[in-house]
């Protein structure tokens, strides 16, 4: 009896879930018509796509302003599955959210233009745009004013000024990015195996190289050697005793953010999984087919070695844009700020009235990550929400004054008296906004061979835990955190086809 309601309640609960799906993916698809914004409202200009400005835009009550986005990139991007597109564990477009898609869903119309602001003038109160697209218009560059800015543009790959890093070196942070380096692998396997290639010039080849041994770079190596184990060994079996990846971090060990245990648990799996891990190893020079790099040996000494890579993929960090370090140049306030705006504990920029900053582009004294940048927006989209309520509320209050004057008795003046005295009530519950506060969650990393790192903050403090089971809950979290159905669905499918017919190996 027991299995037979089991059995019930679980096939009950599978057609709740369909419907529950099937529904949001009707909702998805037809969305209500727009009202058009009011021109009267203050202007609201979110400069960027990323974590910061879509986590404030997916909260923010659009009515109250008139919202305008500008980005170079017309969709969201859930990079934390980035270094999984890079093999073809997943496709790139199921990690895209088009921004069309979800502000066709906000309830007051927001323009968006496809644009990079390459000036932002704090005085005039005006963005300068530039289409950067390939199709032009006869227009490619114009300004939008604003009474309220965002600026919410991430950061940019740092190279410390490394000679030859731009010019040879591919990066880790845009889907285009990603697909470079998915090309490079096959281009290098299919070059290594050319008619009568020179021996020594195979291992070059073969020898992937990944510079940065933060989470984007020990991500990548473990996808990397995933895609080798998995799928490269066995399609191009020529390439099985040359194919080595090799990890180099100038600091003495990988993963500096994460607890000792899981760095020795990574280092070891790393081991396990031959992808060799060079610490201790600054990176001086790029060259088309080595890396000069110096090492400090066991006795302290150090020495200059050449590298020669195939594959070279250069995760050290984030540097600050152009537009944010010109906008910096123009605040007296941000003289002394070196890693991008710095802004105070309502993440307003420092030395402004009217300019916020979010995400990596901002230093709040937080880690640049997505789990920052995500709260720091929503915490924005409550903080405007309550400000256009706030005013709505002063100027409803001011009304009521002057009728309290101008009422004709005491009854009159009585009526409208509770009435205000209701709104000031309201006005003070509104304008009760703390300060941001950044809650973290913990911090998680793919290592390779179905195996993750976790430091998950908990009630009582930290728990570090590393394997298989975390693996599984690393796949569960990404997945929870995607954002939309749809995504989750390719995302899924994804996994599923990875695991049922391999990796694609075409170079394309
Ligand atoms: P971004 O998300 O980078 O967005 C910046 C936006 O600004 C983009 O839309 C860009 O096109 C736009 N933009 C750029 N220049 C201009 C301009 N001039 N004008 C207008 N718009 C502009 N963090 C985690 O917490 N967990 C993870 O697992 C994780 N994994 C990661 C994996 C990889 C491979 C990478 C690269 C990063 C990862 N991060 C992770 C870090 C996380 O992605 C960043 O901290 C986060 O993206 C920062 O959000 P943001 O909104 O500041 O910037
Ligand atoms: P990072 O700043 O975390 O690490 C860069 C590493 O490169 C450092 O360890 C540094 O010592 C090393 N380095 C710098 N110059 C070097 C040189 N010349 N030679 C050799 N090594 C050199 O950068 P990363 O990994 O790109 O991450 C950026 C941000 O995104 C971080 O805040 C990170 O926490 C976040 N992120 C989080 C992820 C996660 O939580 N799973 C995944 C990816 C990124």
């Amino acid at each position: 009896k027991f299995f037979k309601w089991l059995w019930r309640a679980t096939y009950l609960s599978a057609i709740g879930g369909l419907i529950y799906v099937g529904y949001g993916i009707f909702e998805m698809r037809h969305p209500p018509d727009q009202v058009e914004p009011d021109p009267s409202k203050k202007t609201l200009v979110i400069l960027g796509t990323g974590w910061g400005s879509v986590s404030l835009l997916k909260k923010l009550d659009t009515e109250n302003y008139n919202v305008v986005v500008i980005s170079p990139r017309n969709y969201f991007l859930f990079t934390p599955l980035l270094p999984s597109c890079t093999t073809g564990t997943i496709e790139h477009r199921s990690i895209m959210e088009p921004v069309r898609n979800f502000l066709r869903h906000k309830k007051t119309a927001v323009k968006f233009y496809e644009a990079e602001a390459t000036k932002i003038d704090y005085q005039k109160k005006v963005v300068y745009i530039n289409d950067e697209s390939e199709i032009k218009g006869t227009v490619t560059s114009t300004e939008v004013p604003f009474d309220m800015l965002v600026v919410g543009v991430g950061a940019e790959n740092a190279t410390f000024g490394i000679p030859g890093v731009r010019e040879h070196a591919l990066f880790l942070k845009e889907v285009n990015d990603a697909q470079a380096i998915r090309k490079r692998i096959m281009d290098c396997c299919e070059t290594a195996t050319f008619k009568n290639q020179d021996p020594e010039e195979v291992k070059r080849l073969l020898h992937m190289v990944v510079v940065g041994g933060g989470p984007t770079g020990v991500e990548f190596a473990g996808e990397l050697q995933d895609f080798f184990n998995n799928d490269l060994k066995k399609w191009i079996p020529d390439i099985k005793d040359n194919f080595h990846v090799t990890l180099v971090e100038a600091l003495p060990n990988v993963l500096p953010m994460f607890s000792k245990q899981l760095i020795d648990y990574t280092e070891k799996t790393f081991k396990e999984e031959t992808i060799t891990i060079r610490t201790k190893t600054m990176v001086k020079n790029v060259t088309d087919k080595y890396i000069e790099a110096e090492s400090v040996g066991p006795d302290g000494k150090k020495q200059l070695e050449k590298i020669p890579y195939g594959l070279l993929v250069w995760a050290t960090g984030n540097a600050v844009r152009p537009v944010v370090k010109d906008l910096m140049s123009q605040i007296p306030a941000q003289k002394d700020s070196r890693r991008g705006l710095a802004v105070n504990e309502y993440l307003v920029v420092k030395g402004t009235e009217n300019i916020w900053a979010v995400g990596d582009c901002a230093v709040a004294n937080y880690a640049p990550t997505a789990q920052v940048a995500s709260q720091e927006g929503a915490f924005l989209a409550r903080l405007f929400n309550q400000m256009a309520k706030t005013e709505a509320l002063e100027s409803k209050l001011k009304e009521l004054s002057e009728a309290q004057e101008k009422a004709p008795n005491q009854q009159a003046r009585d009526e409208v008296f509770a009435n205000i005295k209701e709104l000031q009530r309201q006005l003070r519950r509104v304008k009760q906004i703390g300060p941001f506060q950044y809650s973290h969650q913990g911090s998680l990393a793919y290592i390779g061979s179905e195996k993750a790192v976790a430091d998950i903050s908990w009630l009582t403090g930290n728990f570090a835990t590393g394997g298989t089971l975390t693996y599984f809950f690393w796949r569960s979290a990404y997945l929870s955190m995607c954002f939309s159905t749809r995504n989750r669905i390719l995302v899924i499918m994804d996994w599923v086809k990875a695991k049922l017919f391999g990796r694609d190996v075409s170079r394309e």
